[in-house]
């Protein structure tokens, strides 16, 4: 089975699992708006392939950590959208939760998939409960204090803003949690994906700075040109775009060669390399090659 397969079978599953005739109708209907259909799932999709390239020992433990990762990357879209961070009005394509079904469901959806990520690792652990705690702490420090998204989010309210600090706990810290948790989920050392993990997201995030700078309106799945208008740390805005272009390459590079010899080595640096180009302005691509 693909990796982008088993991402989805497990986010159906773990959700379908979750919810209930008892749950609010509206609540589960925005719940599942809210991940269905996803993204470009490169997290979870990054999880599982650690997971895989660590041998997937325990293939039911590596789902459910890559399903945890994107619940929590789902949830912190939702909240990103509402007006208070963001407003947002569209996000993959279509109109935000909280423009469809309101801000107080946008926030609850929020809350209920965090609190989901963490019951779905504890559900599938059982067969393994040493690898609890560890996945526990890793995803609670992709996503919390003093470094995770919630740190991430709460810099856009500082006076003053470090760029590379913002985008490593907005964006690169789920990274990080991704590929330790693929290799924890497996019975591996986290210790030797960080790296991956870390160089992914500040890439990630700086092919995001630059389709948010210069992209047209169509050419991806949100709105663009967010990031002048809410006055936001833009990697653009501080290199300049050949600056930031350049910066994106150099993170791809070292994205690629931080990946640990193993025996799925080739396809990692396939998926990393697929990433790049995929989250690269066409026009610049093109120019720059
Ligand atoms: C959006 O992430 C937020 C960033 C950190 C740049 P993605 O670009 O991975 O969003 P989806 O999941 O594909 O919609
Ligand atoms: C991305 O922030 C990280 C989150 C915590 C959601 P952005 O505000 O840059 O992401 P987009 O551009 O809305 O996807
Ligand atoms: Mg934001
Ligand atoms: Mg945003």
């Amino acid at each position: 089975m693909s990796v982008s397969v088993r991402v989805e079978a497990a986010l159906e599953a773990l959700l379908g699992e979750a919810q209930s005739n008892a749950t609010p109708p509206l609540l589960a209907s925005a719940v599942r708006y809210c991940v269905f259909p996803g993204g470009a799932r490169v997290r979870p999709s990054l999880c599982l392939a650690v997971a895989e390239a660590c041998g997937d020992e325990a293939p039911g433990l590596a789902d459910a950590a890559a399903a945890a990762v994107e619940f929590l990357h789902c949830a912190s879209l939702v909240h990103d959208d509402l007006p208070c961070f963001d407003d947002a009005d569209s996000r993959r394509g279509k109109p935000s939760v909280h423009r469809i079904y309101g801000e107080p469901l946008a926030v609850l959806t929020g809350d209920a998939l965090i609190v989901l990520a963490f019951d779905v690792l504890g559900s599938a652990a059982t067969t393994r409960p040493e690898r609890l705690a560890p996945l526990i702490r890793t995803l609670a420090q992709g996503v919390g204090m003093p470094s995770g998204i919630v740190a991430g989010q709460a810099w856009e309210s500082e006076p003053v803003i470090d760029v590379a600090k913002y985008h490593q706990s907005k964006t690169g810290a789920l990274f990080v949690a991704a590929t330790r948790m693929g290799a924890i989920a497996a019975g591996a050392s986290p210790a030797p994906w960080s790296l991956l993990g870390e160089k992914l997201g500040a890439a990630y995030q700086a092919a995001d700075d630059l389709m948010d700078a210069v992209s047209s309106e169509g050419e991806g799945d949100k709105p663009i040109g967010q990031d002048a208008r809410l006055h936001r740390p833009n990697l653009v805005a501080e290199l300049g775009v050949q600056g930031a272009l350049h910066r994106l390459q150099d993170l791809v590079g070292e994205a690629v060669a931080a990946i640990p010899d193993c025996e799925g080595a080739q396809g990692l640096r396939d998926m990393v390399r697929a990433q790049a180009m995929r989250l690269t302005p066409k026009h610049l691509a093109r120019s720059a090659a």
